[in-house]
C-alpha cells in the first residue's frame, strides 16, 4: 500500500519490486496520454542499477503489449564515458533489460555516444535532441525517470561540478573529479522542461541523503537533486520503505 507525501508526491512502497511495478505503470500511463494527444511518447531512462527491473518489466508479457512501441522514442539522460558494449553503459543496460526485447523501431532509440570526445559526444546528442524538440527553446520530453545517488547526484549532475551551473546547454560534458572521468548529461534546465519527472529510489543506503534532499537545507550545490523542480511538469518520487526510512 503506498503512502503519499500531499505536498510533494512522494510515493512511499514497500519494497524495490513495488517502486519498480509503481514506474512501469507510470511509464505505461504517461506513454498513452502523450500518444493519444501527440502521436508519439518520447521518455529520458536512467541509468545506475534501480531502473533495471523496471525496464525488465516493461519488456515482460504483462506490460509489452500495452503500448504501440513503434510510437516510442527513447532518449537516455545520462551516459559514462564508455562504449556502448561495455558493462558500465547505461545503454547497454537498458538495450539488455528492454530494448532489445520490444518492437521499438532503431531510428527511436537515441544513445548518447559514451566513448571518444564527451565534449563532441555531448554537442551531437544536444543537436540531435534539438532536432527532435524542432524549434523549441528548451525540450519537453514526455517522460524523464531519475535515479539518486548516495551522494545526492542525478543523471550525471554530481556535487560540485561544472553542469551544476549551466543555465543555457541542454547536453554537456560535465568533468567528474572523484571519478576522474567525463560523464555526459542531460542538464538540470533542460530536465525541468520536461512534462513528468520521476524519480525512483530504492535501498536503506539512499535514506540518509535522501532525507537531506527532501528535508535538509536548499544545498543543490552539495545535493544536486535538489535542482529539479519542475518549470510546468509534474514531479514524482517513488521510494521503497527501506530508503525513505528517515523521512
Ligand atoms: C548513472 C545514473 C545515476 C544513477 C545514480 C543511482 O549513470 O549512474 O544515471 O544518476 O541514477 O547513480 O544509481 P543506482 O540506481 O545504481 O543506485
Amino acid at each position: 500500500m503506498a503512502a503519499t507525501d500531499s505536498a510533494r508526491d512522494i510515493r512511499i512502497l514497500e519494497t524495490a519490486e513495488e517502486v519498480a511495478r509503481a514506474a512501469a505503470d507510470y511509464f505505461i500511463e504517461t506513454a498513452d496520454k502523450s500518444i493519444s494527444a501527440q502521436g508519439r511518447f518520447s521518455v529520458a531512462l536512467a541509468g545506475g542499477s534501480t531502473p533495471r527491473r523496471t525496464y525488465q518489466l516493461l519488456a515482460s508479457e504483462e506490460y509489452r503489449n500495452r503500448l504501440p512501441w513503434s510510437k516510442v522514442h527513447i532518449f537516455f539522460g545520462d551516459e559514462r564515458s564508455v562504449p556502448a558494449t561495455h558493462a558500465d553503459s547505461n545503454y547497454r543496460m537498458a538495450e539488455e533489460a528492454m530494448i532489445s526485447r520490444l518492437p521499438i523501431p532503431e531510428p527511436n532509440v537515441h544513445r548518447i555516444i559514451g566513448d571518444g570526445d564527451a565534449v563532441a559526444n555531448a554537442s551531437l546528442y544536444e543537436g540531435e535532441l534539438k532536432a527532435f524538440f524542432d524549434g523549441a527553446i528548451w525540450p519537453r520530453l514526455n517522460l524523464v525517470l531519475l535515479g539518486m545517488g548516495d551522494d545526492g547526484h542525478t543523471a550525471s549532475l554530481f556535487p560540485g561540478t561544472e553542469a551544476l551551473n549551466e543555465t543555457r546547454a541542454w547536453v554537456v560534458a560535465n568533468w567528474v573529479e572523484k571519478l576522474k572521468t567525463y560523464r555526459i548529461t542531460l542538464t538540470a534546465p533542460a530536465i525541468n522542461h520536461a512534462a513528468n519527472i520521476v524519480f525512483l529510489v530504492a535501498g536503506a543506503g539512499k535514506a540518509e541523503r535522501l532525507a537531506e534532499v527532501l528535508k535538509g537545507a536548499h544545498n543543490p550545490r552539495q545535493l544536486p537533486s535538489q535542482l529539479i523542480q519542475p518549470v510546468s511538469g509534474s514531479l514524482v518520487l517513488l521510494v521503497d520503505k527501506a530508503a525513505a526510512a528517515r523521512l
